[in-house]
Formats: structure tokens, sequence, C-alpha cells
């Protein structure tokens, strides 16, 4: 039995999605870019730069002990500052992101549909991502409602109807 709980995400959670994003960066294996490198990367610091703004909304996992183990958020993206999964303005992009002890045991799963009902409430009409082509969270998030709308080189954008 997995003993976790969902909260939502608050402004003091900032540092802990940075690390949220930093496993992003290093999803494969053998793979292992430090965190000050993977931050000073505008496209993956600009997912996590001055959180939490009025637009961002996210949820934590949180362990028996309130230690955070998995966080999933979306943020806003300008046109003419898009992050990976840009679509269109005002279409928030998620990112999502499990500590490795935790993972492949349901949290991620519970993760995406506490921020797609976040999201919905908010009264967005779809929320959008970006994947990697060879990343097994591609099949979590087709399973989610998720439909690739744009194939690049290495990575796929996908969105979800909200509706
Ligand atoms: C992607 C990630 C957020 C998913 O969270 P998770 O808690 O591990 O996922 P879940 O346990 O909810 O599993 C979701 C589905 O993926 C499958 N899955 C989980 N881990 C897997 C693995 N290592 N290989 C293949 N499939 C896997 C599960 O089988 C599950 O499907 P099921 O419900 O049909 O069994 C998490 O693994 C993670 O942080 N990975 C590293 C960073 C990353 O890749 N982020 C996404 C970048 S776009």
């Amino acid at each position: 039995m997995v003993d976790y709980t969902i909260r939502p995400a608050i402004p003091s959670d900032g540092a802990f999605l940075a690390d949220m994003v930093v496993e992003a960066a290093n999803w494969r294996a053998g793979v292992n870019r430090p965190r000050p490198t993977v931050l000073a990367d505008p496209v993956y610091r600009g997912y996590i730069a001055g959180w939490q703004r009025p637009a961002d909304a996210g949820v934590v996992a949180i362990d028996g002990d309130a230690k955070p183990i998995g966080a999933a958020w979306y943020r806003l993206f300008a046109a003419d500052a898009p992050a990976r999964g840009f679509v269109a303005t005002g279409v928030p992009e998620l990112i999502i992101g499990v500590r490795p002890l935790w993972r492949a045991q349901g949290v991620g799963r519970a993760l995406m549909r506490a921020l797609t009902d976040a999201a919905r409430t908010a009264g967005f009409a779809r929320i959008t991502l970006s994947v990697e082509h060879d990343n097994f969270a591609h099949a979590l998030y087709r399973s989610e409602g998720f439909s690739v709308v744009e194939t690049g080189r290495d990575r796929d954008t996908m969105v979800r109807l909200l509706g």
C-alpha cells in the first residue's frame, strides 16, 4: 500500500519543483545533468522561475511525513517566450516529476488527474505538454487523454481537451 496524499502547490514549493525539473531533464538512463546545469538552461528555468505567479497552479504528492515526493504543475507562456510544449496563448503547459523511489506506483497518474481537474476548474479548455519520443511517459499521457498535435525531431507536443 502506497502511503501518500496530494495537496495544492504553494509558493514555498519552488525549490521542490526545481528538483522535479531536474528529474525530468534526467529521465533517460545514463544521463545525469547536474542541477546547476539544468537550471541554467533558460527553457528549464522558465518552468519554475518566479514560482508561484498568479496564473500558476500545481499539486504536490507528500509522504506520511509531509515530505514532497512528486509534483505536477502548469504555467502559461507567451508566444514570444514559449517553452517546449507551446501551442497557443492561454493554453497552460504541464510539467511533472516523481522522485525515483516513488515511481511506478501510481503517483504520477494521480498527480496528472489532480492537475487536469484543477486546470478544468480554473476554466482552461486545453492543457499541453512536451515529451521525448522514447520516454515511457508518452504512454501514460496518451492513456490520460493527451494526443500528439506536433512532432519534432526528438519530442512531441501533446494536448488534452478539458471539456
Ligand atoms: C514520468 C513520471 C512522472 C510518471 O510517474 P510515475 O509515478 O512513475 O507513474 P505511474 O506509477 O503513475 O505510472 C503511470 C504509467 O506508466 C507506467 N510506467 C511507470 N513506470 C514505468 C517505466 N519505468 N517503464 C514503463 N512504464 C512505466 C505504469 O505502468 C503506469 O501505467 P499503468 O497504470 O497502466 O500501470 C515519473 O516516472 C518521472 O518523474 N520520471 C522521470 C522524469 C520524467 O520522465 N518526466 C516526464 C518528462 S515529460
